[in-house]
């Protein structure tokens, strides 16, 4: 009846016609405008056709539809306004003329069936899924809130708790889940998807089944009384803006969407929808999230293109040293189904390292995550060992022992020796040159840096780095290995700090000069932490260990000499000197006390006080918005000259190592994005006012040829 090059519709026996989504040349189904102008079509086909009694609805892929073409988004969204609603509006057109058929509609879903994909299916009387099936609306996720009927259909179809819960949380659901919350109305097993879905549509063309008062409610205002209604949407309105929090407006303007929407009739309220999304659409933080889902996906390509060129596939692993990190590693890699041996020099260090994978496995176990018995089965993929018995079976070991060059160069030679000749050896070093370890190998292009955060099962980012050896080859397995544990590879070269920590020092280093014009540190976190970082600098110093900041920021004075030496004792100086080393001693630019939970809560310390006093030289009146700058532009020149060094390949990647590896937040999309926004002469101005406080406050060459240019880091 009709053959698209994203979807089509054929005659099945018995006056049944069967709509297929199939979308040419990609592995997934999406709404892009082909498949929007394509389901226009089909529909006019079905309309046309008299003979038909009933539609059945498939996908030929392993997914039902992803969702729209976010790629489509930026192009849409700077039209402005009236464009967007336009967009929208030609597909709310053909889910209205779907519902309207004037035969029964049941959709077999068989995988994925986000935003668009799940507006389509409750665009259908009868939704039957598989097992396999993980349905939602992660639009406000993007910044934005559904836009083809999500907001009126869902509260219709499921209750209003059930579309406030899946709109404004953008949470996938998996079929059970669905089924609770009367999304679909049945889920079967993949084999019997197709005749569930059939047996359904023959009940409703036999009457059996009462499609049509479906669609009158579908159709018509929510069944909510104005008491209930007034208490459900304010109630939900105060919890999940205080959720999501001021800079994520997108969960409340849904529900604000369909509380103005909840006496009205279906058009009426797709009208009223369309209205709060393109006035979502056209935020920066959609700009910026969007921003973020694309870059994840180029991302994840450039990770997966690593992986293909791999020699092998990573079967078994090792990790030497079994404290914070390597215990974290090892429990990363077990879970995620890699074997791994864990060494350790002392017994005591093995027994902690598996400790903490017991308690973050039985955490699994106590929030029905996982059972006693796949705990056990994760808890036997770690083999704790003294010894280096058997590596020469490892494909590839990660170094995570102390922090001591000396110590690190004679473990990695030894391990050398004890390994097979392709075997990989990454160093987990946070601060010390890839290059300068691999000089202790024989096989330098075996090596590279795998840089984990703390903690490891928690923190998403790993930064392969590339030393002045290093082949291909080991990348190439390392980021295979990342991939494996659940993790995201981002690869970089070989310099002081690699990436994240050379451009989060700079941004301490702001903090320092702060304070040391006179400006207390409670006010800079809370600045920062308004500006949308999880935690302000102090607190971050404090979590990161005083002593690893001191360590650290010697390194880079000495990589750096020219931006980052410093002329003044600074704040983590001196609560080093008096032994106040954050969290880890629960003392330092706080004092931590275990709460309820056993997690350091933070006070208060008043002593801190005394101990900064003789670091402070002046008493500078610095406005918010210079706190802000003062911070910001040291990370952000220093971003700028990683990407003109070739440290990291792009803007996005950078980016996305920002939120990756230390939080910063997706709401501004990353130090470039942000700088995108303001324009790169404005930014370039911002610097210049304040590039009294040395070569970190200087726009790099970059920043001036953008700004020279009228151009953008992203293109
Ligand atoms: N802790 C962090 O936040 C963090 C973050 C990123 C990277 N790192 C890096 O990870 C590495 C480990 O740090 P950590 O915090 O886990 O240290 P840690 O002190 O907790 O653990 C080090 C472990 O190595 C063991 N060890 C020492 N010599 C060994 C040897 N010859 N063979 C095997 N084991 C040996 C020790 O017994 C100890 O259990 C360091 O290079 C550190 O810079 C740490």
């Amino acid at each position: 009846m009709f053959q698209g090059k994203a979807l089509s519709v054929t005659r099945l026996p018995d006056g049944i016609a069967e709509l297929t989504f199939d979308l040419q040349g990609e592995s997934v189904n999406k709404f892009n405008l082909l498949a929007v102008s394509e389901l226009e079509q089909a529909l006019t086909a079905l309309e046309q056709a008299k003979d038909i009694k009933g539609l059945l609805i498939t996908s030929a892929k392993d997914v039902f539809i992803v969702g729209a073409d976010i790629m489509e988004f930026g192009a849409v969204f700077a039209a402005g306004p009236d464009q967007i609603i336009g967009h929208l509006a030609n597909n709310n057109r053909n889910f209205c003329r779907l519902e309207d058929l004037p035969f029964p509609t049941v959709v077999a879903l068989n995988g994925f069936a986000l935003g668009g994909g799940c507006e389509f299916a409750l665009s259908c009387d009868y939704r039957i899924a598989s097992t396999a099936v993980k349905i939602g609306l992660p639009e406000t996720k993007l910044g934005i809130i559904p836009g083809w009927g999500g907001t009126v259909r869902l509260p219709r179809v499921a209750g209003l708790d059930t579309a406030v819960e899946w709109i404004a949380g953008g949470k996938e659901n998996d079929a059970a889940a669905a089924l609770t919350a009367r999304v679909v109305d049945a889920v079967v097993e993949p084999q019997k998807l197709r005749e569930a879905a059939l047996h359904t549509l023959n009940q409703c063309i036999a009457g059996t089944f009462d499609y049509c008062a479906r669609r009158i409610q579908k159709k018509g205002p929510l069944k909510l009384n104005f008491i209930e209604s007034m208490m459900a949407f304010e109630t939900s309105k105060a919890f999940v803006g205080a959720q999501a929090g001021r800079n994520y407006p997108s969960p409340v303007t849904a529900i604000k969407a369909m509380q103005k929407a909840a006496d009205k009739s279906r058009d009426e309220a797709l009208q009223i929808e369309a209205e709060a999304f393109a006035k979502m659409a056209q935020t920066p933080v959609a700009q910026s999230l969007v921003g973020i889902f694309i870059n994840e996906q180029m991302l994840n390509k450039k990770a997966k293109g690593w992986e293909k060129k791999a020699d092998k596939k990573i079967g078994r692993a090792a990790v030497l040293g079994a404290g914070i990190m390597g215990g974290g590693i090892a429990y990363q890699s077990a879970l995620k189904g890699v074997p791994i041996k864990m060494k350790d020099i002392a017994q005591k260090g093995i027994d902690l390292g598996l400790s903490e994978a017991n308690k973050l496995l039985s955490k699994r176990v106590d929030r029905k995550k996982m059972s006693a018995s796949e705990m056990g089965d994760v808890l036997n993929r770690i083999e704790p060992a003294l010894t280096y018995d058997g590596f020469d079976q490892v494909d590839i070991i990660v170094e995570a022992v102390v922090e001591n060059p000396k110590v690190k160069r004679a473990v990695l030679a030894e391990a050398e020796t004890k390994v097979g000749a392709d075997t990989v050896i990454a160093s987990n070093t946070s601060t010390i040159s890839i290059t300068y370890l691999a000089e202790a190998l024989t096989r330098p292009e075996n090596f590279c840096g795998m840089h984990f955060f703390n903690p490891v099962h928690m923190m998403p980012l790993v930064e392969v780095i590339r030393g002045a050896k290093t082949s291909d080859n080991a990348i190439a397995r390392t980021v295979a290995y990342a991939n494996a544990m659940g993790k995201k590879a981002i690869v970089v070269k070989d310099c002081p700090g690699f990436l994240v920590n050379r451009v989060l020092f700079p941004y301490l280093a702001g903090f320092a000069m702060l304070l040391r014009d006179g400006v207390e540190f409670q006010r800079i976190d809370k600045i920062m932490e308004t500006w949308g970082w999880p935690m302000g600098p102090a607190y971050l110093l404090d979590v990161v260990g005083i002593d690893t900041a001191v360590h650290a920021e010697k390194v880079m004075a000495d990589g750096f000499p020219d931006r980052m030496k410093r002329d003044f004792t600074s704040c983590t100086d001196a609560l080093f000197a008096a032994g106040r080393l954050g969290q880890k001693n629960d003392k330092g630019f706080y004092n931590y006390e275990l709460d309820k939970k056993g997690k350091p809560a933070k006070a208060a310390a008043p002593e801190v006080i005394d101990i900064l006093k003789p670091t402070i030289t002046a008493a500078v009146e610095v406005s918010d918005d210079d706190i802000i700058a003062r911070m910001m532009i040291p990370m952000a020149t220093e971003l700028m000259r990683c990407l003109e060094e070739g440290i990291v390949d792009t803007a996005a990647e950078a980016d996305m190592a920002l939120v990756y590896g230390t939080g910063f937040p997706p709401f501004r999309g990353g130090v470039f994005r942000w700088v995108d926004s303001m324009g790169a002469q404005a930014f370039c101005d911002m610097a210049a006012k304040f590039s009294a406080l040395g070569a970190l406050y200087q726009a790099p060459e970059s920043a001036k040829a953008k700004a020279a240019n009228n151009q953008k880091f992203y293109g």
